[in-house]
C-alpha cells in the first residue's frame, strides 16, 4: 500500500537522535535546529524523558478517562508551577489543532456565540474550524468554509473594535509570535488593547501558544512578555518533546460541564509521563535562562553577517531574514553541511527553532556552515542574474 502523497520529502531518513544531533541510516550526523517542527524542546533521547516513558508503559500506558489518572492533576501541578500562571484550568488532548479546536468550542459554549476573529498571517492547525481560522486558503476544503471566521489585521485594534461591536464574537485568537506566518509580533500595546477590548465586551481571548510556549521564546508562554492574561491558552508541540499531547488552560471562570469536551486518547497515562519529565527538565536543567542566552548569541553573531537584513522572533524561535528567497539555502545547509533549518510563508525567512538545551557551540558550527553556504549561493545568485 502507497502512504497518502501529501508531504513533500527530503530524502533523508532519521533513525537516532541524541540531544541535538539526528543521525540517518548511515550514521551521518545533522545537527538539528529545527527540532522537528518546535516539537523537540528537551532534546532527542533525553535520557530522563525515555526512562519516565519506559516505566510507564512497563507499568500502564493507556486507560480512557472515564477512571482516575492521577498522572493528569500531576501534570497541572508542575505546569503551574513552572508556568507561573494560575487560576486555570488543564483539559489535555494530542495536538495543536485539537487544542485550538476545543479552545473555540469552550468559548462558543461560554459565550453562546458563534463568530471567531483571526489575523493576518495566522496558522491555527489543518482541522475543520481551526484551518477556516487560518490564513491560507489553498489549505482549506469546501466543508472548512462554512464557519463564521473573520480576519483582520494583526497590531490593528481600530478593526477589532468595530468587529467586536456587533455582538456575535465568541472568540478573538492570535499566536503572539506567528510561527508559520514569519515570526511576526504585533507590539505590547496591541496584545494590551485587544485583550483589553475582549474582557470589555466579554469576548474570550484565546491565545495560540502550540510553537511559543513551553519555555521557546526564554518565557514559558510568550504572551508573558506583554503582561495580559487570556481567557484561554492552547499548547502542544514542546510539551511532550515527541510525544503527541497537547492541552488548554481554561480560566478557572469560565465553567466545565460533563460531556462538553471529550478525547480518547487526550491525557493517556503514557502522554503525562513524557508531558511530566519535559517539565521537570525545563525547571531542573534552567531551558528557559538557557533559551535566553542562546538567543542573545544567536542575535550578536547574525548581525555580523551582511546578508543577513533581519533578525526576527525572540528566544529559541527566531528567523533570520534575507534578501533573497532561502530555499536553496535551506538545501545546501542540510546536504552540504548537515543542519536542519526551517522555512515559513515568508519565503526570505530561515527558521531556527532547535532543542532549547543547545549550547553555543552548535551555533558555532552552525554559523561556520552558513558563512560558507551563503559564499556559494552568492556565486549561484550572481550566476544567474
Ligand atoms: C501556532 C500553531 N498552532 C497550531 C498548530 C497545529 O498543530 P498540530 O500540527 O499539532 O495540529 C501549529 C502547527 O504548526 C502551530 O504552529
Amino acid at each position: 500500500m502507497e502512504l497518502f502523497d501529501v508531504y513533500p520529502l527530503y530524502n533523508i531518513t532519521p533513525v537516532k537522535g541524541e540531544g541535538c544531533y539526528v543521525f540517518d541510516e548511515s550514521g551521518k550526523k545533522y545537527l538539528d535546529l529545527y527540532g522537528g517542527h518546535a516539537v523537540t524542546s528537551i532534546g532527542h533521547a533525553h535520557p530522563k524523558y525515555v526512562k519516565a516513558i519506559q516505566e510507564q508503559v512497563s507499568k500502564l500506558g493507556f486507560y480512557s478517562n472515564s477512571i482516575k489518572n492521577p498522572l493528569q492533576k500531576e501534570l497541572a501541578d508542575r505546569l503551574e508551577e513552572v508556568s507561573g500562571v494560575q487560576d486555570y484550568s488543564l483539559f489535555l488532548c494530542s495536538s495543536g489543532a485539537e487544542a485550538n479546536e476545543n479552545a473555540l468550542k469552550v468559548a462558543s459554549f461560554h459565550t453562546g456565540k458563534d463568530r471567531v476573529i483571526y489575523f493576518e498571517n495566522a496558522f491555527h492547525g489543518r482541522t475543520s474550524g481551526v484551518v477556516a481560522i487560518t490564513d491560507n486558503e489553498n489549505i482549506k476544503a469546501p466543508f472548512n468554509l462554512g464557519h463564521k471566521a473573520t480576519k483582520l489585521a494583526f497590531n490593528d485594534t481600530d478593526p477589532l473594535k468595530a468587529e467586536i461591536e456587533k455582538e456575535d464574537v465568541a472568540a478573538v485568537i492570535f499566536e503572539v509570535i506567528q510561527g508559520v506566518g514569519g515570526l511576526d509580533e504585533a507590539s505590547s500595546e496591541f496584545y494590551k488593547e485587544a485583550a483589553e477590548i475582549c474582557k470589555e465586551n466579554k469576548v474570550m481571548l484565546i491565545v495560540d501558544e502550540v510553537q511559543s510556549g513551553y519555555g521557546r521564546t526564554g518565557d514559558f508562554f510568550a504572551f508573558q512578555k506583554h503582561s495580559i492574561r487570556p481567557d484561554i491558552i492552547t499548547m502542544a508541540k514542546g510539551m511532550g518533546n515527541g510525544f503527541p499531547i497537547g492541552g488548554i488552560l481554561i480560566d478557572n471562570n469560565i465553567s466545565s460541564k460533563y460531556g462538553m469536551l471529550g478525547t480518547t486518547f487526550g491525557g493517556n497515562h503514557l502522554a503525562c509521563a513524557a508531558g511530566i519529565s519535559v517539565l521537570d527538565a525545563i525547571k531542573k536543567e534552567n531551558l528557559m535562562q538557557n533559551t535566553a542566552e542562546i538567543s542573545e548569541y544567536i542575535k550578536e553573531e547574525a548581525a555580523r553577517i551582511p546578508e543577513i537584513k533581519k533578525i526576527k522572533g525572540r528566544g529559541l524561535m527566531i528567523g533570520l531574514v534575507f534578501d533573497f528567497e532561502i530555499a536553496s539555502l535551506r538545501k545546501e545547509l542540510l546536504f552540504e553541511y548537515q543542519v536542519f533549518t526551517g522555512a515559513s510563508a515568508n519565503k526570505k525567512l530561515l527558521r531556527i527553532l532547535p532543542p532549547l538545551n543547545i549550547k553555543k557551540e552548535h551555533f558555532k558550527s552552525f554559523f561556520d556552515a552558513l558563512k560558507k553556504a551563503l559564499k556559494s549561493q552568492t556565486k549561484k545568485i550572481e550566476a544567474s542574474s
